[in-house]
């Protein structure tokens, strides 16, 4: 019996549904049959490149006429839970960019209607099924490190409440994917050297909702005796080799960054000296990929456990549930760094902490803030008199 094609369709064109269609393209178990955004220039840009001539401004004519099993969602954060409840009200799956939503309510919405329709829920938090991270995964499993008892996570340097959206996100996803799920948390966040105060609640930059804290340390009480520290700093740059994730066991450590994976053996407990070495660990990757084609190894892999999660009936590694969970650890942060008290997990309030905190004040809305990073942040430091 030959096997089953999975139709794709791919909705926003820009830099992540082009990564998208590429991973999905290259895989020979998928085909991208339809693109979709509201600018004809992206959709014949991708479009030309991928040899698709399925396009659409209107992504429900899209699902009827070409019927994906699949939409990759790949728009703003503030689009996500209008166009994923749009989009699984057709009864497909998604592959939505991360995020998941801007709060804890968007999100349990998502996943009921996936579930009432019988859609499926990816979160693309690519990391985690990136070769590396599959290969940290691999040696905790093995018992390399003896018992994991320690995760440090950090950031890539953005201002700490708009980093944790944007990259705390996949950093809290592959901390859950080694450790298990959070049981509670606790923070320090800081504004300006202060604890942050209602006036610090922000809208963030690129339409990722409510933020506070331009320093942020998180303490996470994972299951199984674990825990984790998760750094969002604002840095005097931003640095992408600064995403980084250590965990520390009681035979040995690991080493991540999103370029390769590490294995050293000193116990967590022992200061790794000078005479300690790091192990270059191989990356796990399906047999059929070809890092001479355009995807990137992570979105291949991710779009990989896809297909073998639709053929096998089971969630993808990257599930809603999973996204959801990690709505919750961040939602968890920023209240705890508000409130200044342990939260503990899932809230049963699933608004978002930080509006709640500022009504709670009788502040009216903030001021609206530029969309883009950069003018955002000469913004912010305006506000703080810098
Ligand atoms: N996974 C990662 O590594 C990673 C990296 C960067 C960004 N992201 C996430 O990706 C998302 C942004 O992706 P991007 O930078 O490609 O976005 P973008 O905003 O640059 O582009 C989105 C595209 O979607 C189109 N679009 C928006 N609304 C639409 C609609 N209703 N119908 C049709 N088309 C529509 C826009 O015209 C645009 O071309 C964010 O959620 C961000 O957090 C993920």
């Amino acid at each position: 019996m030959s096997e089953r094609i999975y139709r794709v369709a791919i909705l926003g064109c820009r830099g992540r549904g082009t990564a998208a269609a590429r991973a999905y393209q290259q895989h020979p178990r998928c085909q991208v049959v339809g693109l979709c955004d509201l600018l004809p220039e992206r959709l014949e840009q991708l479009g030309d490149e991928l040899g698709v001539s399925a396009r659409y401004d209107d992504y429900g004519k899209m699902i009827e006429q070409e019927a994906p099993d699949i939409v990759a969602i790949s728009t703003g954060t503030e689009f996500h839970y209008p166009l994923a409840m749009g989009v699984l009200a057709h009864g497909v799956h998604i592959d939505i960019e991360k995020p998941l939503c801007q709060g804890l309510d968007e999100a349990d919405q998502v996943l009921a209607i996936a579930a009432a329709q019988g859609g499926r829920v990816a979160v693309h938090h690519q990391g985690r099924t990136g070769g590396a991270m599959r290969a940290m995964k691999a040696a905790v499993d093995a018992g390399k490190i003896g018992e994991p008892r320690f995760l440090l996570g950090s950031g890539k340097g953005y201002y700490g409440g708009y980093g944790l959206m944007n990259i705390g996100t996949h950093m809290v996803n592959n901390m859950i994917g080694l450790a298990g799920h959070v049981r509670s948390v606790t923070a320090t966040a800081l504004t300006a050297g202060h604890p942050v105060t209602p006036e610090d609640v922000i809208p963030a930059a690129s339409g990722m909702g409510w933020i506070a804290g331009e320093h942020i340390t998180a303490n996470l009480t994972f299951d199984g005796n674990v825990t984790g520290a998760l750094l969002q700093h604002r840095m005097p740059r931003v640095d992408s080799t600064a995403y980084c994730l250590e965990v520390l066991g009681t035979e040995g450590r690991l080493f991540w960054r999103g370029t390769g994976a590490w294995h050293m053996g000193v116990p967590h407990d022992v200061p790794a000296d000078e005479e300690a070495v790091w192990h270059g660990l191989d990356s796990i990757m399906p047999e059929h990929f070809d890092p001479a084609g355009a995807a990137s190894e992570a979105d291949y892999s991710f779009a990989d456990d896809y297909v073998h999660a639709l053929d096998e009936g089971r969630q993808h590694l990257c599930s809603g549930a999973e996204g959801l969970h990690v709505m919750e650890i961040l939602m968890a942060i920023f209240e705890a760094g508000a409130r200044r008290r342990q939260i503990d997990l899932p809230q049963v309030d699933r608004r978002h902490p930080l509006t709640v905190w500022r009504a709670e004040a009788g502040l009216g809305e903030p001021v609206e803030m530029p969309r883009p990073y950069s003018e955002w942040l000469d913004t912010e430091d305006l506000r703080l008199g810098r």
